[in-house]
């Protein structure tokens, strides 16, 4: 599905290479100022940053098409577009008998018997968390006493970012990343068990980013390790501060009032610059693909901004529907 959320809602639409994409965002209440400069920094934050980074450049300047009259919401869907320009499409014309390994060229011809926009990767492409990032700033609007601050806090398993990088370069190849959320100022009680607890929300929507591979809230995997007179975090004071928060911010998928601590581990990009072996789809034979275009080396790095976004959007419509 497009769709997500159950009072501030928002449906995507578009792909890499068509015309434009963008995204519906339903459900923002009436009366809250927003003009396109209140987007530009976020969306810049998800633009390529050298090295590591796609050399495509769109100038993603948000259209906003409903939904808003003089610099406010009006409470009707907010419709934004963003248009594709530097589009080049060739490249991809290959992928249909040799399939990327580790993409979703396959898949996706499969699932939509071929008739799938396979250029630049269709909706399949990481430009479609564009439009997230233009959700979450609505968000972050409405629940402005919220802070949500993202990092990539390593590449290729270093905290050595750009030296992990550029060694990816030098060899042509490519690496993933892990992003660390931490939202502060969050109130006691958000989230709907039994099945939309706090963490099973915003594991959803963090897996809807392309390339996500690991969702963990607080001590995560390294919990399992651990005994419980070391996890259990003390109480502190009666508003349910604690100790230290292995928890992560959450106690019976709901928050608990202390930091919301996400780590999201991204893969590295399927596109790399050395050539591989695969299947020729065609001749049932093994072949050697080259990949051309325009790629990332390590994508996860201009994820943060993306990561906030959907922390945002979930929260918006936690508060909403709390309220
Ligand atoms: C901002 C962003 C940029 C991306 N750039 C690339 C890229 O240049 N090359 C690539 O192979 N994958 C890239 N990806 C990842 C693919 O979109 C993703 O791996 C693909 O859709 C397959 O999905 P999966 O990895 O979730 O299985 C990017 C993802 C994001 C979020």
């Amino acid at each position: 599905m497009n769709t997500f959320g159950r009072i501030f809602s928002l449906s995507i639409f578009g792909e890499s290479h068509g015309q434009g994409l963008g995204v519906i965002v339903d459900g923002c209440p009436p009366g809250i100022k927003l003009v396109t400069d209140d987007f530009l920094a976020d969306l810049a934050r998800r633009n390529p940053i050298e090295p590591g980074t796609t050399p495509r450049k769109e100038k993603d300047i948000p259209e906003l098409v409903s939904g808003i009259f003089n610099d406010h919401t009006t409470g009707a869907p907010i419709t934004i577009l963003f248009r594709n320009e530097d589009v080049q499409s060739a490249e991809y014309n290959k992928y249909a008998d040799m399939p990327r390994p580790g993409h979703a060229d396959f898949v996706a011809s499969k699932k939509y018997k071929g008739f799938n926009d396979y250029r630049g990767g269709g909706m399949f492409s990481g430009r479609l968390t564009l439009p997230l990032i233009a959700a979450g700033v609505i968000a972050k609007k409405f629940i402005e006493k919220i802070n949500i601050h993202a990092k990539l806090i390593s590449a290729g398993g270093s905290e050595n970012i750009e030296d992990a990088i550029r060694q990816a370069e030098v060899e042509q190849d490519s690496i993933g990343g892990v992003v660390e959320c931490i939202a502060e100022n969050i109130p006691v009680g958000l989230g709907e068990p039994f099945f939309d607890g706090i963490e099973s929300l915003l594991s959803h929507l963090i897996f809807s980013i392309p390339g996500v591979k690991a969702v963990e809230f607080g001590a995560g995997v390294s919990s399992a390790s651990m005994k419980g007179s070391e996890f259990n975090d003390v109480y502190i004071s009666t508003d349910g501060k604690t100790k230290t928060n292995n928890a992560g911010g959450v106690s019976g998928r709901l928050t608990n009032g202390n930091e919301l601590v996400i780590r999201v581990t991204f893969r590295p990009p399927s596109s790399i610059g050395k050539s591989q072996k695969t299947l020729n789809f065609a001749t049932g034979k093994e072949d050697i693909l080259e990949v051309k275009g325009r790629h990332d080396v390590c994508f996860a790095r201009r994820t943060p901004v993306i990561v906030e976004a959907v922390v945002a959007i979930t929260l918006a419509d936690l508060f909403l529907i709390n309220n």
